[in-house]
């Protein structure tokens, strides 16, 4: 999000941590809350109690397509386009020699997205509907994140240090 915050946000160094606490924090309610009755609406309501802005909010409700709520702004709809696109990238990761963000590419993606019984839980129409909504090429849009990804692979454990210690 901090990545797609440089390209689609407004250059402030105040909007990219603003992106970035979005896409934190979207799915904070998901793990105690994960059906479809609760995930977002609780984690909103808990939001709303302590005061987080409406733009937080409200960019966390569009995430969800059943929500109601449509994704307007920039971020909106990164946080939608980067959404399943992270996962499936990281899933990519996992299957390489040396389990790392080193060795994706745009190319690879998009070859697994084809391949129905990978990551099937990831929806490939989220994905390209994501990137079209923002207005950005798809392999453009998968490259970014690919690069933003690599950039904290360290931090998701996707740098090649599990496959040598596994
Ligand atoms: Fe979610």
């Amino acid at each position: 999000m901090r990545a797609c915050a440089k390209k689609f946000g407004d250059g402030s160094a105040e909007d990219e941590n603003l992106w970035g606490i979005v896409g934190l924090i979207h799915d904070f309610d998901y793990e105690r809350w994960p059906s479809l009755e609760d995930h977002p609406y609780r984690g909103n309501e808990i939001l709303k109690e302590r005061g987080w802005p409406e733009v937080v909010r409200r960019a966390i409700m569009s995430h969800a397509e059943y929500s109601g709520v449509t994704r307007d702004t920039p971020m909106e709809k990164a946080l939608f386009a980067c959404d399943e696109l992270a996962g499936f990238i990281t899933a990519v990761a996992l299957i390489k020699p040396g389990k790392s963000l080193a060795e994706v590419d745009a190319k690879s993606v998009r070859k697994r997205m084809k391949d129905k019984a990978f990551a099937r839980k990831v929806n490939r129409d989220d994905i390209v509907n994501g990137a079209a909504a923002l207005g950005v090429d798809l392999d453009e849009h998968i490259a970014l994140c690919i690069v933003a990804l690599q950039g904290i692979a360290g931090e998701l454990g996707l740098d090649g240090s599990a496959a040598k210690t596994g």
